[in-house]
């Protein structure tokens, strides 16, 4: 009984002085654990007879009760105490303004681009794909610019060391991979990144086209004017602007045309600004296609997207749109 005692007045001066919960479990250990000293005096009931064991099982487990109580006392002193210490250190100035998370936005030319890829599905057309390194055959060959052709020079392409691939300098190589995959009628546009080795205000070596081609039996020329007009005007949301169709030379096309919208320039005065090349597709390029120019014609254009994002959102210098400036680009949000 004696030893009881004493382990209950040690336990109580220890468990009232613990600081902390790592503490408190040792403590805890020091009488409960496997080795501690209750558990001890538990174990050695085992060697008593009937009688005495009764009696001093009781003892012991009285005294472990009030051990016990003792351990949840200082268990729930220390937590308090804990919370007290974070509350006096980490105070939340409520009177703070907060972060905003920061709105994002779109890529004005991205926004350009939804803009027409939603005015063209209008029309009825669907929106095609093609690769950025493309091979020789699909930019010039197919669309009848064979090796040494005078018109491949009108083109600053990027080769690459093989001479098969190159870096697609127009989205007109879809024209005939979409051919191939498809039988007419189809109408698609397909923009995307094409390559030139040029740089200036208003060249980059990377900038974005957007290819359209429409195939069925009897369109012409007057198809093509029509939707080009009808999608500018929507696009620049001006039903008077005015679109010119000068003669010009693809070898993919015949007759070829150069297409030019009219702009009012910040000092009132109009230009004609060329925005793209266009015309009736070329049989040989039907048939490159797998399409017979008996049955079938059709017309494509090429135009420039960042041009026409540059003339609707009133940027003069193009390098802008490819230089990530935040505060250039958060205007457009
Ligand atoms: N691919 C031509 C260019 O990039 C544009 C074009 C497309 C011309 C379709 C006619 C027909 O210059």
């Amino acid at each position: 009984m004696c030893t009881l005692k004493a382990i209950l007045h040690d336990a109580t001066m220890l468990l009232k002085a613990v600081k902390s919960m790592p503490e408190l479990e040792q403590t805890k250990a020091k009488y409960l654990g496997k080795s501690g000293s209750l558990t001890a005096q538990l174990k050695s009931l085992g060697t008593m007879g009937a009688e005495e064991k009764k009696v001093a099982g009781a003892a012991i487990n009285q005294i472990k009760a009030q051990v016990e109580t003792l351990i949840s006392e200082a268990k729930s002193r220390i937590a308090s105490a804990e919370l007290e210490a974070t509350l006096d250190t980490e105070s939340i100035d409520v009177t703070q303004p907060g972060r905003s998370a920061g709105v994002g936005g779109l890529h004005p030319v991205t926004r350009a681009l939804e803009q027409i890829e939603a005015l063209f599905a209008t029309m009825g057309f669907a929106v095609a794909d093609g690769p950025e390194i493309e091979t020789d055959y699909y930019c010039f060959t197919a669309l009848n610019t064979p090796p040494n052709h005078p018109a491949r020079s009108m083109q600053d392409t990027f080769y690459i060391a093989d001479s098969e691939h190159v870096l697609r300098p127009h989205t007109s190589p879809v024209q005939i991979r979409y051919m191939e995959e498809h039988k007419p009628p189809f109408r698609i546009i397909c923009p995307g990144r094409v390559y030139r080795c040029d740089h200036d205000a208003t060249h980059s070596p990377m900038f974005h086209q957007i290819e359209g081609l429409w195939i069925d039996e009897a369109i012409s020329l007057a198809d093509l004017k029509g939707t080009l007009t009808q999608f500018l005007r929507a696009f620049f949301e001006r039903d008077d602007m005015q679109i010119r169709f000068r003669p010009s030379f693809f070898p993919f096309v015949e007759p070829g045309v150069e297409v030019d919208m009219e702009w009012e320039n910040k000092g009132g005065k109009i230009k004609w600004l060329e925005i793209g090349g266009a015309g009736v597709v070329h049989p040989q390029v039907l048939r490159n296609g797998n399409i017979d120019p008996e049955k079938y014609s059709g017309f494509a254009f090429g135009i420039g997207l960042d041009r026409l994002a540059m003339l609707k959102y009133g940027v003069t210098d193009l390098r802008l749109f490819f230089e990530n400036d935040i505060k250039f680009l958060s205007q457009f949000r």
